[in-house]
């Protein structure tokens, strides 16, 4: 796999923001899409797909509505009330998705191998509610989590503190070392910010949980806004990739299930493993955010090994490289598009449906949105 460029910026009928009063997550930002390739999905997914139809006919009626900016103004001025209301309702919301999410899907009990007690990884812990239902269910489990330092904007924990857990704050997208750089190019502006060594080379994990997503109180930390976003999500999956033990279960928070970077990353992970995806009724229901569940993973496969090598490389050059170069960089070079939807699109077509009408479920429950006929 390699990398390669794209001008064009996507151009589509975005989503709704906001989903909830006081909902913290931050708006999702088109430009981080490539244009190009997601031209060919959509007109697939229209297609075939009649739930995703009635999903773009919602979100286009929703950004033509007069009433839209001061609804989103409303969502948004609600969300930034007061940092207290922000981490109890964080807290509370993703209490609500874990159990959920346990509920549907049985995803956080663990394939014990031998005798040895599960080990678990939380990329970004905090409050913690996905890996409190994982310690439960995996009785003796061990976890390692990594979480945001409050004073850049992360959480609190609602882990209670027991030896089996080991916290761990930092900012995810400095782990430089892990990232396999030993060299900062000099006088870049964040020299004494980048991280050594937290994960040695072959230290397994059983379950990964790469739930990590950039907040708007994240305005401190380095390299925050549109590469700061991208710079999580590609950290995440190429340590936690990385890190998955051969037949482990790696559990990853997708957006925008229609473009090109989405879709492919889920066909990436069909060809090495069992992949579910879960989108929660009670929460993130008017975004387009939802969850990948990757079971039986072959994490030592040339595919899995070829993929963290170039996450990596994507990392160094959104951390390193000016914006132009960042900005041309896509996941994946060798994959066509036409290859793709020939040999993973009907796939794709059953995976989505209840993705995407939970989220059209959801957007006709908004006042000036009506049912597509
Ligand atoms: C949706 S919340 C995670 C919720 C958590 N999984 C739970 O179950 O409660 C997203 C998390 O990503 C963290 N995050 C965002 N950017 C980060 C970064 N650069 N380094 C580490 N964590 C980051 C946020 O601080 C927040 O804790």
């Amino acid at each position: 796999m390699a990398v390669h460029s794209t001008q064009a910026q996507l151009k589509l009928p975005a989503l709704l923001p906001g989903s909830k009063l006081n909902d913290p997550h931050q708006t999702e930002d088109p430009a981080k899409y490539p244009a190009e390739e997601s031209k060919y999905v959509l007109p697939y997914l229209l297609e075939k797909s009649p739930e995703f139809r009635d999903l773009s006919d919602m979100r286009q009626q929703g950004w033509e509505a007069p009433e839209r900016n001061e609804y989103s103004t409303n969502v948004l001025r609600s969300a930034d009330e007061s940092d207290e209301n922000k981490a109890a309702y964080l807290h509370k919301f993703m209490s609500t998705t874990a159990r959920e999410f346990d509920k549907a899907i049985n995803a956080f009990k663990v394939q014990r191998v031998g005798s040895t007690p599960p080990v678990i990884l939380d990329m970004c812990m905090a409050p913690g509610a996905l890996l409190e239902i994982a310690l439960k269910r995996n009785p003796g489990a061990r976890a390692l989590a990594f979480s945001l330092p409050v004073s850049y904007g992360g959480y609190k924990t609602s882990v209670a503190s027991n030896l089996n857990t080991k916290r761990v704050f930092l900012d995810l997208t400095m782990r430089a070392a892990d990232m396999d750089v030993d060299q900062i190019p000099e006088g870049h502006e964040n020299t004494e910010n980048f991280l050594p060594l937290q994960l040695e080379e072959g230290r397994l994990f059983d379950l990964v949980i790469c739930d990590g997503q950039v907040l708007r109180q994240h305005s401190s930390v380095p390299h925050g806004g549109n590469r700061g976003a991208r710079r999580v999500a590609i950290t995440q999956l190429a340590l936690g990739l990385q890190h998955l033990r051969p037949g482990g279960t790696i559990i990853v928070l997708l957006h925008r299930l229609e473009t090109w970077n989405t879709v492919n990353l889920i066909w990436e992970f069909h060809k090495i493993s069992s992949v579910r995806l879960f989108k929660p009724k009670s929460c993130y229901t008017k975004r387009s955010t939802f969850y990948m569940v990757a079971t039986n993973v072959e994490s030592q496969r040339p595919e899995a090994i070829e993929a963290v090598k170039l996450w990596k490389r994507i990392w160094r050059i959104a951390t390193f490289s000016s914006n132009e170069e960042c900005g041309k960089v896509v996941l994946d070079e060798e994959s066509s598009v036409e290859t793709l939807l020939e040999d993973f699109g009907p796939e794709l077509a059953k995976l989505d449906k209840a993705i995407w009408k939970t989220e059209a479920d959801s957007l006709v429950k908004v006042p000036f949105m009506k049912k597509p006929k």
